[in-house]
């Protein structure tokens, strides 16, 4: 309980913050791979399904729930969660509403500062002229690739500024500082990318290869293909991506929505923040790395090397084909659009602690700021020391993949059960600008539910490759005594590194898996010192209370 004088300025400002948190790297970085690696077009119709059983209704379940815990002065979710129900286990799930966010802020805030270097880089024309091996280089000697354990020491001045200046916005307050950047950023974001996407449209065909258009690349990733409504790997990969690209089953939307007033829509707000993001993400997001590298580099071309790193070792390239003064500007409107996108994000990260400790603790936005920033360093920092051995993608998969699933089937399970639907339903309307059609009313109750519980369980025992025939593989081969055949990102092969054994040391040196390993221990160990946080938090309220 807080007596925190924190809230919105405008309707306006609230929209396009809650946008800014959405569009992130992941509309531009993530996506495009994510279609190129599930065979393009056949991406679009999972994608669009998991938007609309699950995207939207957790976006309404979570803004909901955030404006109802902002009645009792709370702004993060252990004690959000906590208002909605009895019992006091809930509040433990409201801790990966805070983990998850500065986990994925830990690593996201390293990307950022890698646009941030790129920025001004093509400002200065440093990229003209540079093909693609000189790229590759350029890029590998920035992050200290191929030295084992990297010391990449720009990189790391990057990375400080960056973290510094998210820091310093986040000290100012929302109104102040993150609603203010929003203002700003989004705007110029989509105008970068409206920019960019005109470039990509109008180069065509450039007779570069038999293939080399701009218009395949579109159509590859736009044309929808039936066939694959029966791959469970595909429908994974498009419901990791609506988790990731909309910010839900993070906490980052009930802290933002806790500070709007009680009268205050949201359903059409949210439906709003969400439909933008996916504006940017499907026609922006879709029109920039993968089209105009198809246009110069050919469609096998891509998907053999489709990588989020294609953003920052081969855009430089193709621009350059569009001439120097063209180069420049679309370097500057490419990293810049990165830029703004991960920093509007990257901002939302910090804010569920920022909530939590003036709340329970009374800490100053400085203060509680400053010790943000010491937390994402400690924890940012092993996943440049360590990026080679696989720590930042280890970050990503538990932080990044696995937590939001399993918070956001907590909380869509409390909302529409343990707290119910009739008061669920009422939240949710209570203000509204719109009208919320009635069909979501079962589809939160039964359907979201359902469907994010298959997505765990689809995850947790994925077989090898994930395709629909190789679950008849594996199960044959378990009734054949043979054992199931796990994919290596299956989570229960991930916990028990069930397909190599563990091996920590090998010829006298450690191991790839000793690092990973070692890294997932310190993020347990982070997540429960935030656990450690909420059981103080909430003894402390004991004590006001009987006092
Ligand atoms: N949605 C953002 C993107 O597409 C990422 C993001 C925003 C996020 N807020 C978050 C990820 C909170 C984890 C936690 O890039």
């Amino acid at each position: 309980m807080s007596n925190t004088t924190e809230s919105w300025g405008s309707r306006v400002g609230l929209i396009l913050a809650m946008a800014g948190n959405a569009v992130g790297l992941g509309n531009f970085l993530r996506f495009p791979v994510q279609a190129v690696q599930n065979g393009g077009g056949t991406f679009i119709i999972p994608y669009l399904v998991s938007f609309l059983l699950m995207g939207i209704p957790l976006l309404w379940v979570e803004w909901a729930m955030g404006r109802f815990g902002g009645r009792f002065g709370d702004h993060s979710t252990p004690f959000i969660l906590d208002n909605m129900t009895h019992k006091r286990f809930w509040k433990y799930f409201g801790v990966f509403g805070i983990f998850t966010n500065m986990g994925v802020m830990a690593y996201y805030t390293y990307i950022e500062s890698w646009t941030l270097t790129y920025t001004l880089k093509s400002l200065k024309g440093d990229f003209l002229g540079m093909d693609l091996d000189a790229l590759d280089s350029f890029f590998n000697g920035y992050v200290d690739l191929g030295s084992g354990i990297n010391f990449p020491v720009w990189a790391l001045l990057a990375f400080l500024i960056t973290l510094s200046i998210n820091i310093y916005i986040l000290s100012r307050g929302l109104s102040a500082g993150i609603e203010k950047v929003a203002k700003i950023a989004m705007p110029l974001l989509i105008g970068f990318g409206a920019f960019l996407a005109i470039m990509s449209w109008t180069t065509g065909s450039t007779g570069r290869c038999e293939d080399c258009s701009t218009f395949v690349g579109l159509n590859f990733l736009w044309e929808p293909d039936f066939t694959t409504l029966a791959n469970p790997k595909i429908w994974l990969a498009a419901a990791g991506q609506i988790f990731f690209t909309l910010s839900v089953g993070m906490g980052t939307i009930h802290c933002y929505s806790s500070y709007l007033k009680q009268k205050d829509d949201i359903a059409l707000n949210a439906m709003s923040a969400g439909w933008m993001n996916g504006f940017v993400e499907i026609v922006l997001g879709s029109a920039v790395v993968i089209p105009i590298a198809v246009g110069y580099l050919g469609l096998d071309w891509v998907v053999d090397n489709a990588g989020f790193m294609m953003a920052f070792k081969t855009m430089p390239f193709l621009f350059d084909q569009w001439g120097s003064v063209l180069a420049v500007i679309a370097g500057v409107a490419w990293f810049g659009l990165l830029f703004f996108a991960g920093i509007t994000s990257s901002l939302a990260m910090g804010t569920p602690w920022m909530g939590f400790v003036q709340d329970e603790f009374g800490w100053s936005k400085n203060r509680s700021a400053m010790l943000l920033g010491i937390a994402i360093l400690a924890m940012g920092l092993p996943t440049i020391f360590f990026f080679e051995k696989g720590v930042f993608d280890e970050y990503d998969y538990w932080t990044g993949t696995v937590s939001l699933v399993i918070f956001a089937l907590a909380e869509v399970i409390l909302f529409a059960w343990v707290f119910g639907m009739d008061k669920g339903w009422k939240e949710i309307t209570d203000g509204a600008d719109m009208n919320v059609p009635r069909i979501y009313r079962p589809i939160i109750k039964y359907v979201t539910p359902l469907f994010i519980g298959i997505i765990f369980l689809t995850s947790l025992f994925k077989p090898l490759n994930g395709e629909l025939s190789d679950w008849s593989t594996a199960f044959n081969s378990l009734f054949s005594g043979q054992g199931w055949p796990w994919a290596n990102d299956s989570i229960i092969n991930q916990i028990f590194h069930i397909n190599t054994g563990v091996q920590w040391v090998a010829d006298g040196h450690f191991t790839n898996m000793f690092y990973v390993d070692m890294s997932r221990f310190f993020l347990l160990a982070c997540f429960f010192a935030l656990v450690a946080m909420v059981k103080v938090a909430s003894n402390r309220r004991k004590q006001n209370a009987s006092s």
